[in-house]
């Protein structure tokens, strides 16, 4: 063992008190109240990044929540890596549904249970002590470091791209390293390969300018919850397939050298329905369980809401519904160009019998990155040392918006070197990270280091 593992294991107790009083910062970017915890946030990552020796660390201001930067440059000659991770959280949702407050971080044998645990406080806090490390124990870093932490990746990453494009040459670099997905199995080391994208509408149907009497108006006016739940009915066909016209244009077909690669990946439907609690699983006919997530497009429903579900009945034909509705799309697929055929096939197939809005929310483009740059070869080896077992590579069905900016603006591929679990319950109640995977994270970390400065 060397003096860096050495030093890293020493420090496990004040890494993990460090990483409780980030999650204890309620940093939720959808709800406006929150906006000190932002802030608050923001300064809390750019005081923990002075202290593991990163410069230059500064707050930038968007018109959105603030971007935390910092930078090493002490290492002329050598490449420059890029740290991407998001300090922003999605809200807690139903607090009843928790075990634990989600705000106050509970560590449960191996796990941290915290809303951002593991999406994305506990990833970007690997490097934060990675480089600490480095400083602690080497004296130095062998390689040029930038960090780069947003505060709304959970709402689209509106106000970074612009960030990104107005400071292209603070931000140069030769590759991106993200933290912020999933290992494909506990102790498995992973690094994806592809993102999905997104696209996120929203549908508004009004019908009567009230509500009105259901049995002295029913029959004669249409109902705008009747005629939405129709309309999302008629999006996907008998086969699962998304009727919008044009929606599968232009995609790129998984190649029968990916599809075997996904065979060889362990994959337990029954453990899988298991986990998410259902009897069969659905989708588009033709494609298994890995391609339907992780390479071909969906439409799903997220929510709507409309009428009335409070105590008892109360007989109405409700005047107005709404419900967002999410697309994840796969190569090829352009968000702004889904938003248009979507709200054209929306506007065509409603009835004259009610008005309807369409919204676009948010979107993002699909990636997918080279699996034989240097970068990835250098994570490959860097995980393999950390796990001891041999790199495994996936695809991701989520999406990180900004990643094709990267590549767009920056000319920089990224290495999605994720320790993550899908089945740490990001996005839901009782949100957890792996703390083994956590250490595992700092050590691949300080590895990639080293093997990228090769
Ligand atoms: N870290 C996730 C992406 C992800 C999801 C990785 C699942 C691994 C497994 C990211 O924070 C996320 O939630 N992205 C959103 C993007 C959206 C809000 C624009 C997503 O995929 O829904
Ligand atoms: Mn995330
Ligand atoms: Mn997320």
């Amino acid at each position: 063992m060397e003096p860096i593992d050495n030093y890293i294991d020493e420090n496990r107790d004040r890494y993990i008190e460090e990483l409780k009083e980030l999650l204890r910062i309620p940093s939720v970017s959808a709800e406006s109240e929150h906006k000190g915890d932002m802030i608050k946030a923001a300064e809390y990552i750019s005081e923990k990044l002075q202290d593991a020796g990163m410069k230059k660390v500064k707050i930038h201001k968007t018109d959105g929540h603030p971007v935390v930067y910092g930078e090493w440059l002490g290492a002329p000659g050598k490449p420059t890596v890029l740290i991407y991770g998001h300090y922003d959280v999605q809200p807690a949702g139903d607090p009843s549904l928790w075990k634990s407050d989600p705000f106050d971080p509970v560590i449960i044998g191996d796990k941290i249970f915290a809303r951002g645990a593991t999406d994305d406080k506990g990833q970007l806090y690997i490097h934060i002590k990675s480089v600490e490390a480095c400083f602690k124990a080497n004296g130095t870093l062998p390689l040029n470091v930038k960090f780069l932490i947003e505060g709304e990746e959970e709402v689209g990453s509106e106000n970074l791209e612009p960030f990104i494009i107005a400071n292209k040459k603070m931000l140069a670099c030769d590759s991106v390293l993200i933290s912020d997905t999933s290992l494909y199995a506990p102790g498995l080391p992973t690094l994806t390969y592809g993102l999905r994208g997104l696209c996120y509408m929203e549908v508004e149907v009004t019908g009567p300018n009230k509500d009105l009497h259901s049995g002295s108006y029913g029959g004669a006016v249409a109902n705008p919850v009747n005629v939405l739940a129709k309309m999302i009915a008629s999006l996907h066909d008998k086969n699962g397939k998304v009727t919008i016209p044009g929606f599968y244009d232009g995609i790129l077909q998984l190649s029968r050298q990916e599809r075997e690669n996904f065979k060889k990946l362990k994959f337990s439907e029954s453990a899988y329905m298991k986990e998410v609690g259902v009897k069969e699983l659905a989708g588009e006919k033709g494609y298994t369980t890995l391609e339907r997530q992780w390479a071909r497009p969906t439409l799903d429903c997220n929510g709507i809401v409309g009428g009335y579900t409070g105590e008892g009945a109360k007989t109405i034909i409700p005047s107005k519904v709404s419900s967002k509705i999410s697309m994840r799309l796969v190569s090829n697929q352009d968000p702004k160009k889904i938003a248009k055929l979507f709200t054209a096939h929306i506007k065509a197939i409603a009835p004259k019998s009610v008005k309807v809005t369409v919204k676009e929310l948010h979107g993002g483009y699909p990636v997918i990155t080279p699996i034989d740059g240097k970068a990835t070869i250098a994570a490959s080896k860097a995980m393999e040392r950390a796990f001891g077992k041999k790199t495994v590579y996936m695809r991701e069905g989520g999406s990180i918006p900004v990643v094709a900016a990267f590549a767009n603006e920056l000319k920089a591929p990224a290495v999605l070197m994720g320790f993550g679990l899908n089945s740490e319950n990001l996005h839901s109640p009782n949100e957890h990270f792996s703390l083994t995977h956590f250490m595992l994270g700092i050590k691949s970390s300080v590895y990639f280091f080293e093997e990228f400065s090769k």
